[in-house]
């Protein structure tokens, strides 16, 4: 037995699809999440089609009603949802249909599915960059707290991970709050361009009826009408945009992600995570496993390898709408589901964790990390080219070495062994706090600096 024709293209159709024609043809399975955003855009479009008389008022009104319990069903997990209808939109329309009846036949004039998706999608998308810049604010407020708390606290800083000047813990903290201000504006910037409306856009050519697209546009948010209905039926540039972005934020995520990795291991203990972000080991009791930062930092894989999906779905493609583009949803939805997740947990993890501050100051003082200091003392002090200063410098890490000593105990013999102008007030500068405090140029790591910088951003982050 042949399954009967689709009800909304049926008339030129004398038999159903194939059941895995349906099956690959179908998205309902992820996109009933753009069932707020396709009611939005469904109310906003019968509105201005009854405001430019193009339907009557009670037709109108009929769909705002049908389209509200339509919603209320969804929400309560009442709607009957069909593969056979295919995705979101004919689902809707033919849930309408049986609400109201005729009136619903009409919601769809002056449209097509081709505006519809790229409306729905676009909203979708939109929210999700709001709601990045929520959790990155989130985010933010917790590094920000951890800076305020050891604004000062010496801590050694790496280039190759190998020791190499001592900064403050505010410091690398702030760092990250700076990367992930520039996530925040960057789903901002990519928010404003998205911001255009598809609506009336219709199939790809725009319609021939009396259509006002500003209202809608308006209706839905949007700053304008997009310009060019081609354009506008065929872009996906905008979650490109944003998957682009969420890239950055999660490879941003990763990097912190793998600090706490290592900062928390036995050999580093720089930071104890709390409990509630710890798990154990079933065989090995002293184990305490950053999971969820290790998860974090594996997530720019999904995130990212979404963003190189859809940009290869949308790589050759002609214009306008392909049904390519259908498979621009799914992995959207799991790159946004996956960045929240992450930017939520991040937020617990650092608002949670404890920075051992002796034994940051202590790994500070090892690895020789204030051999530049050193060096600029014989700059400053006894007018050495900084050449000359670095290869003294180089000597006394080298006797120091040998003696498996830190540069702080070498004697000041030791010291004018290698260079005789050398006086006693270099130990001055050997010590990691002042080293740290001497470093006050603007950005840079002296407790000064970071305090101004807490305070700038504490205006900032509301
Ligand atoms: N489900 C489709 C998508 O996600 C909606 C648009 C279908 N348009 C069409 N002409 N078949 O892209």
């Amino acid at each position: 037995m042949t399954k009967s024709a689709n009800t909304m293209w049926g008339g030129r159709f004398a038999a159903g699809p194939d059941a895995i024609m349906e099956a690959i043809n179908a998205s309902i399975g992820y996109d009933r999440r753009l069932a707020p955003q396709d009611i939005a855009g469904s109310r906003a479009h019968a509105a201005m089609l009854a405001a430019t008389g193009i339907i009557s008022d009670n037709d109108a009104e009929a769909i705002r009603e049908g389209l509200l319990t339509v919603l209320s069903e969804i929400e309560t997990g009442d709607f009957p949802f069909s593969t056979a209808l295919e995705d979101i939109h004919m689902n809707v329309e033919a849930r309408l249909k049986e609400l109201v009846g005729e009136p619903a036949g009409r919601l769809h004039t002056a449209r097509s599915r081709n505006d519809q998706v790229a409306v729905d999608f676009r909203l979708w998308v939109r929210d999700q960059c709001d709601q990045a810049d929520e959790a990155l604010n989130a985010l933010q407020q917790a590094l920000l707290g951890q800076a305020e708390a050891g604004a000062d606290w010496v801590m050694p800083g790496f280039t190759h991970l190998q020791t190499a000047q001592p900064v403050t813990w505010g410091h690398h903290m702030l760092a990250y709050v700076e990367m992930f201000a520039r996530d925040r504006s960057r789903f901002a910037d990519a928010r404003a361009r998205m911001n255009t409306s598809p609506l009336g856009c219709a199939a790809l050519a725009g319609t021939s009826f009396p259509i006002d697209r500003d209202m809608t546009a308006k209706a839905l948010g949007f700053d304008r009408p997009m310009s060019n209905s081609l354009d506008a039926v065929a872009d996906r540039d905008f979650a490109l945009e944003f998957l682009a972005s969420a890239s950055i934020c999660a490879m941003h995520l990763s990097r912190l992600a793998e600090e706490l990795v290592i900062w928390s291991s036995a050999q580093f203990r720089f930071v104890k995570m709390s409990d509630k972000w710890s798990t154990g080991s079933s065989i090995m009791p002293q184990k305490r496993n950053p999971d969820a930062a290790e998860l974090i930092r594996a997530k720019i894989g999904r995130i990212f390898g979404a963003n190189v999906a859809l940009m290869t779905v949308m790589k050759g493609l002609p214009l306008t709408y392909s049904k390519d583009m259908q498979e621009d949803k799914e992995q959207t939805f799991d790159a946004a589901d996956n960045l929240m997740l992450a930017l939520a947990a991040m937020t617990g993890m650092v608002a949670d964790m404890t920075a051992n501050r002796d034994n940051l100051k202590a790994a500070a003082s090892s690895g020789f990390s204030t051999a530049t200091d050193l060096a600029d003392w014989l700059v400053r002090e006894l007018g050495l080219p900084f050449r000359d200063a670095h290869h003294v410098t180089g000597s006394l890490v080298a006797m120091a070495e040998d003696r498996a000593c830190d540069l702080p105990e070498l004697t000041l013999s030791d010291m004018q062994s290698v260079h005789d102008g050398i006086r006693p007030d270099v130990f001055d500068v050997l010590g990691v706090e002042n080293s740290v405090a001497s470093r006050t140029s603007y950005g840079g790591t002296a407790p000064s600096q970071v305090r101004a910088q807490i305070a700038q951003w504490k205006d900032v982050l509301k």
